[in-house]
C-alpha cells in the first residue's frame, strides 16, 4: 500500500561518507554464492548489525543447494528479497514462503534451527540478509519469527518522487513492517527517479551505512557506485542523511542503536563471553535448541 505525503522530511547537516567498500565474494549455506558486505572487521563500528550479505544469482547452480538446516542463538536476522522465493522452516514449528518483495525477521534468542531454501528451479534469487545484535538481557529469549508479504510492506512517494518502503523504524512518520525496541533499527528501500534527493533524520548516535544495489548516488558530495556499501560518518552536528541520485537508482539506508556490549562470535553464534559461546555449543551438541 503505498500512501502519498503532503510535507517531506527535513535533514539540515546531512552525515557524510566515512568509508565506501565492495564486500568480498563468498558462498555460504550449502554453496550459495553471495558478497559479504559486513563481518568481523565492521561489527564494533556498524553495531549492532553483525552481518550483511548480498545475494544476486541467475544461474541456478549458484543458488539451488540453499540453506539446509542450521543453528542460530543470540541475535535476529532480516531476510529480504528482492526477486525469487524462498521457503523456512524451524524447529520451533515456523514455516513460510518468501516471495520477491518481502520479508523475514527472525529472532533466534536461546537457540533456533532453521532451513532456508529457494522455492524455484531457474530464475533470478535476489536479496540481503542482516544480522542484527540482541542486547544480553534478550540473548536467552523464546526464538520468534515472522513473514511480512510485499504488499503488508508500509510505503510512501515523497514530494521529489523516491519510492521508501519502511522495512523496520519510521520514516515521515510512518511505522515500517518491523519496530524492534533496543537496537531501533531502520531499513528503508529506496528506489530514486531520475534527479531526485531523499532526507532521513536519523539520531547521532545511531551507526547508519547505505548499499547501492542499482545506478549510483551521492551523499554530501561523494559519489557511491552500484554494488558498494558507504558507512556514513556518526557526528553530533547531524541530523540525518541526504542521498542524492542523478538517475534512476536503488539503495537500502540502515541505521540502529548501538549496544556497547562486547561481541564473541562463533559462526552462527553470537554472544557476550567465550564461556556462553561454549554453552551454545555444547547446547547445540546435546539437543537443548
Ligand atoms: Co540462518
Amino acid at each position: 500500500m503505498t500512501t502519498r505525503i503532503e510535507t517531506e522530511n527535513t535533514v539540515l547537516h546531512s552525515r557524510q561518507v566515512e568509508q565506501i567498500l565492495t564486500g568480498i565474494a563468498t558462498s555460504d549455506g550449502a554453496g550459495v554464492k553471495l558478497t559479504r558486505l559486513l563481518d568481523h572487521e565492521l561489527q564494533a563500528r556498524l553495531d549492532p548489525f553483525l552481518m550483511l550479505d548480498a545475494f544476486n544469482n541467475d544461474k541456478a547452480e549458484d543458488y539451488i543447494a540453499g540453506f539446509p538446516n542450521h543453528p542460530h542463538r543470540g541475535f535476529e536476522t532480516l531476510t529480504y528479497l528482492l526477486a525469487g522465493r524462498m521457503r523456512h522452516s524451524d524447529n520451533a514449528g515456523h514455516h513460510g514462503v518468501l516471495e520477491s518483495g518481502g520479508i523475514q525477521w527472525m529472532c533466534a534468542g536461546q537457540g533456533i534451527i532453521h532451513s532456508e531454501m529457494p522455492e524455484q528451479r531457474d530464475g533470478l534469487l535476489a536479496g540481503f540478509q542482516l544480522w542484527i545484535n540482541l542486547p544480553a538481557e534478550h540473548k536467552m529469549q523464546a526464538p520468534w519469527y515472522r513473514d511480512v508479504q510485499n504488499n503488508e510492506i508500509p510505503e510512501y512517494v515523497s514530494l521529489q518522487g523516491a519510492l521508501v518502503r519502511i522495512i523496520a523504524g519510521h520514516s515521515q512518520g510512518m511505522a515500517g513492517a518491523i519496530q524492534r525496541p533496543v537496537t531501533q533499527p531502520l531499513f528503508l528501500d529506496l528506489h530514486f527517479a531520475d534527479s531526485t534527493a531523499f532526507s532521513q533524520p536519523l539520531p547521532a548516535e545511531h551507526n547508519a551505512f547505505i548499499y547501492v544495489y542499482s545506478g549510483e548516488v551521492s551523499v554530501a558530495g561523494q559519489d557511491i557506485a552500484a554494488n558498494s556499501m558507504a558507512i556514513l560518518t556518526t557526528a553530533a552536528a547531524d541530523d540525518g542523511v541526504i542521498v542524492q541520485a542523478g538517475r534512476s537508482s536503488r539503495i537500502i539506508l540502515v541505521a540502529g542503536a548501538p549496544l556497547h556490549e562486547p561481541i564473541v562470535q562463533h559462526g552462527p553464534f553470537v554472544m557476550n563471553t567465550r564461556q556462553e559461546i561454549a554453552q551454545a555449543i555444547e547446547d547445540f551438541k546435546v539437543g537443548r535448541f
